[in-house]
This record gives C-alpha cells, sequence and structure tokens, in this order.
C-alpha cells in the first residue's frame, strides 16, 4: 500500500518538474520571430531585451511604449514599428482589463 502511494508521489513530482522545466527554457528563449530580431538590434543597448519582454502590456500600451522608446532614440521605420508591435502583442500582450 504505502510504496503504491510512494510511486504515485514520485510520479506526480517528476511531472512537476518537467513543467518548471519547460516554463524555465521559455524565459530564456523567447518565441523566434522578425519582431524579436528588431528588439534585439534595436532596442538591447540601453536596456536588455530580458527587461522588454518581462513585461506585459495590451495592445494600446504596447504602441505607447514603442513609440516612447523611439523617441528616446531607437531606430524603427514606421513599417519594423509595425512588425515589432505585432509580435509584442503576439507574444507578450494581455487582454484589455487585464493589465497589471
Ligand atoms: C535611448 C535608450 C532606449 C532605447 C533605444 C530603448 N529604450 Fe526602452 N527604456 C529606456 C529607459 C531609460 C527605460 C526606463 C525608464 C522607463 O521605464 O520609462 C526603458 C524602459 C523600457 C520598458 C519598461 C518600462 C515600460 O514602459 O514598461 C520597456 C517595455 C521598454 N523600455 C521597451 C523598449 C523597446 C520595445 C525598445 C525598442 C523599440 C526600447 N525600449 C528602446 C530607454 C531606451
Amino acid at each position: 500500500m504505502l510504496t503504491k502511494n510512494l510511486s504515485r508521489l514520485v510520479l506526480l513530482l517528476a511531472a512537476a518538474g518537467t513543467c518548471t522545466m519547460a516554463a524555465g527554457q521559455q524565459r530564456t528563449a523567447p518565441p523566434p520571430g522578425p519582431g524579436l530580431k528588431l528588439i534585439n538590434e534595436r532596442c538591447a543597448f540601453c536596456h536588455t531585451t530580458a527587461q522588454v519582454l518581462r513585461v506585459r502590456k495590451t495592445p494600446e500600451a504596447w504602441r505607447t511604449t514603442v513609440r516612447l522608446m523611439v523617441d528616446r532614440g531607437a531606430e524603427l521605420s514606421p513599417s519594423e514599428e509595425k512588425v515589432m508591435i505585432n509580435y509584442l502583442n503576439t507574444h507578450f500582450g494581455v487582454r484589455k482589463g487585464k493589465q497589471r
């Protein structure tokens, strides 16, 4: 009886471990895409890419942030700006009303 319960616990722990590993991997490797390349090239000389991707924003808030950073000196053409905002909304967005 006890061994049966124990092995179930071990299985559970193993499964939990796998989940944590997957989450950790996501944190170190953001989803690839042209938007990520742009962030690495144009946004990462004042702060790291990780700092940009740590926050979650609504589409309006991302647009405001990216424009603010362009004002501060990030070099982005209007079409690059669109690509980046799209990428941020797809992978690092929040739905309206859910912003922290
Ligand atoms: C000229 C320097 C500079 C460049 C280039 C720059 N940033 Fe920033 N960024 C800052 C500074 C300074 C802060 C911290 C002050 C603040 O929070 O407004 C910041 C903070 C941030 C934050 C966290 C604060 C928030 O509003 O959530 C995000 C996200 C961000 N930047 C995104 C970007 C993106 C995207 C780009 C590329 C388009 C970019 N930054 C390029 C200077 C820069």
